[in-house]
């Protein structure tokens, strides 16, 4: 597409000796593949109608092997139509030997960014709370890899001020070495309400017996003590392992685990530099720091009346630690909505604390389900939270029923598809639906629907009997490929434009827009029974769009089946 900028601009130098940026619009495929308005922006300025200085421009036009037709149209578009073996040559050049695959692209050589995901708290089993900070970590990691950065991912686990003292103490009055065996973490999470549940009655009486235990093991565990010490071991393992097992079923990893317990000690040492420094000051026994002068009435509190680390306390250690040791251009974090107000008091402290600004906080909106009366509601089950592995549990099983002929892992690579492409159906900010007949619909908007349309393709490429890879064919001339190559050439251009703006909602619309004219081609012809050198012709282009499509999922990261 960069080529019919330049070649237009080009032709608006020559005709009017001005140098515009020229965009380019898809338009409908009966006038053109594109259209374009720098005769409407140019009119005004040079005096003269649009149309005719569309006219003028196209009769500067250089010769050229891009164009197949222009023509202008309306009050002055000016609408083009490419020749298929621009397309054709412009596709073949980003085939490369990259291990990156097709389109990859050097915007980032020599800068390191760290993607943060997918950060679950410890005290919980992970949830359907924390799935698209995953997923949409994840995505973002793989768009940036792709783009030639060097990419940390960062998990940054919510393991401060841990439940440690409520999950002892729950542990020793509600549980036994037995349950905690068979249940492991969803004992701990059992035992860890059920204490949250007494401390709140026992308050309501002004008591307090649970939360001195509780701190008292606390206490213990500050100290060295043995015995605290053995379960805290424990208790963390039995929680980290499971946040790796659901990790592992979703198919995602991180480099680090650098938990917010990582930072504390570092954070109450820069709160005290801070302090002195006059950044920081005293307010009503806990420490602050005023933002009112950078235009946020709410002052970020960075240590407790009784001297205990807060999230900001960890998060400023955080910030340090990464700059040091990593020199990071952008930290993407990944959260859900409530915390926007938090990350922007948090980017004004980083400021002041004379920190560069690199965090681009993406946050997300809720996950959505319909309750028995059809409407919205978040989702969530009779017992509370919607844990992760029954979701994936449940995905499986309908997954099965879509992959007869597939093998386990097949249906696990379509449940992956289902859950995770729903997540990127709309902008990130949006609350996402999920409903389960919509996700598995294979004729629909589904991460299935993708999946199957490359299962397809090689299914096809199998049965062509290639030897070698199928190779463009310079005397075929591509008539009935027009569109697909139009949608293959704006791949490149595409992940160029999420690289600044992180839209992957665009990476999903544009795949299952590319299913859904594969579908429309396979109407028209019958690859495998054509004649050459349309047969070598045609089966290249399938490949190219299997590329295209799996490399599409490889950034939602979702895996492809063999059958389906
Ligand atoms: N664990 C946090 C949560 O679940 C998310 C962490 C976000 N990252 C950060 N650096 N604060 O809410």
């Amino acid at each position: 597409m960069n080529e019919v900028r330049d070649v237009l601009s080009r032709a608006v130098q020559a005709a009017y000796d001005e140098s515009v940026d020229i965009e380019l619009t898809r338009t409908d495929p009966q006038f053109g593949d594109f259209a374009c308005n720098v005769a409407l922006q140019l009119a005004k300025k040079v005096g003269q109608n649009p149309r005719a200085v569309a006219e003028k421009i196209l009769d500067s036009l250089p010769t050229n092997d891009l164009i197949d037709s222009v023509a202008v149209a309306g009050p002055g578009f000016i609408n083009i139509r490419l020749t298929n073996t621009s397309l054709v040559r412009a596709l073949s050049d980003h085939v490369t030997n990259d291990p990156r695959g097709f389109a990859s692209n050097d915007i980032g050589k020599g800068s390191t960014i760290i993607c943060e995901f997918p950060s679950p708290n410890m005290a919980k089993p992970f949830s359907v709370g924390h799935i698209r900070s995953a997923l949409q970590g994840w995505a973002l990691y793989k768009l940036m890899e792709r783009c030639g950065y060097k990419v940390i991912r960062d998990n940054h686990i919510g393991d401060y001020g841990t439940p440690f003292g409520k999950w002892v103490v729950g542990f020793l009055r509600y549980s036994s070495k037995d349950k905690l065996q068979q249940d492991g973490v969803y004992e701990l999470a059992r035992v860890y309400i059920a204490i949250t549940a007494d401390m709140k009655h026992e308050k309501q009486q002004g008591v307090t017996k649970t939360a001195d235990e509780v701190q008292d093991w606390l206490v213990k565990l500050e100290h060295g003590d043995k015995e605290a010490k053995a379960y805290s071991k424990q208790f963390n393992q039995i929680s980290l392992d499971h946040m790796h097992h659901v990790m592992d079923r979703l198919r995602i990893e991180t480099d680090e685990e650098l938990g917010e317990s990582h930072y504390v000690k570092r954070g109450q040492e820069l709160v005290d530099e801070l302090l002195k420094k006059g950044i920081a000051k005293h307010s009503e026994g806990a420490v602050i720091v005023p933002l009112d002068d950078v235009g946020i009435d709410t002052p970020i509190m960075l240590r407790k009346a009784n001297g205990a680390a807060l999230y900001a306390t960890t998060d400023l250690a955080t910030i340090e630690y990464r700059q040091k040791h990593w020199n990071p251009s952008k930290v993407f974090i990944h959260t859900g909505q409530e915390q926007v107000f938090y990350f922007e008091q948090l980017k004004a402290l980083a400021k002041k604390a004379g920190y560069k600004d690199t965090i681009v906080h993406l946050w997300h909106g809720i996950v959505d389900q319909l309750n028995d009366e059809g409407e919205r509601e978040k989702m969530s089950s009779r017992k509370g939270v919607v844990l992760l592995e029954e979701l994936l549990d449940t995905a499986q099983a309908k997954a099965v029923e879509l992959t007869k002929d597939g093998t386990a892992n097949d249906a696990d690579a379509v449940a992956l598809g289902a859950i995770k492409f729903l997540d990127f159906k709309a902008d990130r900010k949006t609350g996402i639906l999920f409903d389960w007949e919509s996700i598995f619909n294979v004729h629909g908007f589904s991460g299935p629907a993708v999946q199957y349309a490359i299962v397809r393709i090689q299914s096809i490429l199998q049965k062509a009997d290639l030897h070698g890879a199928p190779k463009p064919n310079k005397e075929y001339d591509w008539s009935e490929e027009h569109a697909l190559l139009l949608e293959l050439a704006q791949f490149p251009g595409l992940i160029m434009e999420l690289h600044d703006t992180y839209e992957l909602q665009k990476l999903a619309h544009y795949v299952y827009g590319l299913a859904q004219e594969l579908n429309r081609y396979y109407e028209k012809v019958r690859v495998l029974e054509s004649d050459e050198p349309a047969r070598q012709a045609r089966l290249w282009l399938l490949t190219l769009v299997s590329e295209v499509m799996s490399t599409s999922l490889d950034i939602l990261g979702i895996p492809v089946p063999e059958k389906m």
